[in-house]
């Protein structure tokens, strides 16, 4: 499929990773609605792809994305909004089941900090920068984030993030949950397509499973969490890799799962 606000390759020194990188450079990777349906259209793609096991998406150094696009979103009024149920596509990525590893450098605001939380690790470089700035424009979050920053870090600091606009640094960021790990920008990329690549190399229906194990994490109580766990993990015993992946251990050689 062609694209015009996002490069999808694949690159050779990370078997089964799709990497997505966001390429509207002069806007900062504003998150236009052209963006949104081709990144949701292209992740749903990879999504049924037998020969991808995880995608990371990425932007430039100097901006994972700079929020959704305001000269795109300014002239609008509440009747077409709610009609066209604005950035109601971007509900799909939390909803895919190959791993997202997002892979930030530069400002993730606004919408661009929706997008890293909708993705399940992120990798931030040394020079990432969060927030929710939406209030300076006086609107709200509208891509999840009053929502999932508040599972993230706690009401105390997504308060003080959605209220006050300010942004925070990437130390701040992964001190308080946001962040998986702290990368230099120079290694972000490769380093998360290492992540993605030894994903990848895990059973594919085994990680999508343990995925959806956490994610329910968000959803229920402790009780109906560790049931689901509970019957996720007896129905795994049906699958081919993990009869590999304990016989390799015990026969003590690598796995070679076949995503079965
Ligand atoms: C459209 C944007 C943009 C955005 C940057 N640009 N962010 N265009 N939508 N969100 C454009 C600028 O207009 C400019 O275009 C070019 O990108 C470079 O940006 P500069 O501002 O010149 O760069 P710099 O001075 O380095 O400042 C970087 C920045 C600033 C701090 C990130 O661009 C900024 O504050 N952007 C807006 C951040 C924001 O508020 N995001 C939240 C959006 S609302 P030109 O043509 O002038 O070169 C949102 C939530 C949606 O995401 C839900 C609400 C309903």
């Amino acid at each position: 499929t062609e694209y015009e606000t996002i490069l999808v390759s694949r690159p050779s020194q990370a078997p089964r990773v799709a990497l997505i990188t966001l390429n509207r450079p002069k806007a900062l990777n504003a998150l236009n609605r052209q963006l949104m349906l081709e990144l949701v259209g292209a992740v749903t793609e990879l999504d049924r792809d037998p020969d991808v096991g995880a995608v990371v998406i990425t932007g430039s150094e100097r901006a994972f994305a700079a929020g959704a696009d305001i000269r795109e979103m300014q002239p609008q009024g509440f009747p077409g909004v709610y009609v066209d149920d604005l950035f109601r596509e971007w509900d799909r990525l939390a909803d895919v089941r190959i791993p997202l590893v997002a892979a930030v450098a530069g400002h993730a605001l606004g919408g661009g900090c929706e997008l890293a939380m909708l993705c399940d690790i992120l990798l931030a470089a040394d020079n990432a920068t969060f927030g929710q700035p939406e209030i300076r424009l006086g609107v709200i979050p509208g891509i999840g984030g009053s929502q999932r920053l508040t599972r993230a870090v706690g009401k105390a600091k997504a308060m003080d993030l959605v209220l006050t606009g300010r942004t925070m640094g990437v130390e701040e960021a992964e001190r308080s949950g946001l962040v998986s790990r702290i990368v230099p920008l120079a290694d972000l990329l490769d380093e998360a397509l290492k992540t993605a690549a030894t994903i990848a190399g895990y059973s594919s229906p085994v990680v999508s499973m343990a995925k959806e194990a956490v994610n329910r994490s968000y959803e229920t109580t402790l009780a109906e969490g560790i049931r689901f766990e509970r019957r996720v993990f007896h129905s795994i015993f049906a699958t081919a890799d993990q009869k590999e992946g304990m016989a390799a251990f015990v026969e003590k050689r690598a796995a070679d799962f076949t995503h079965s």
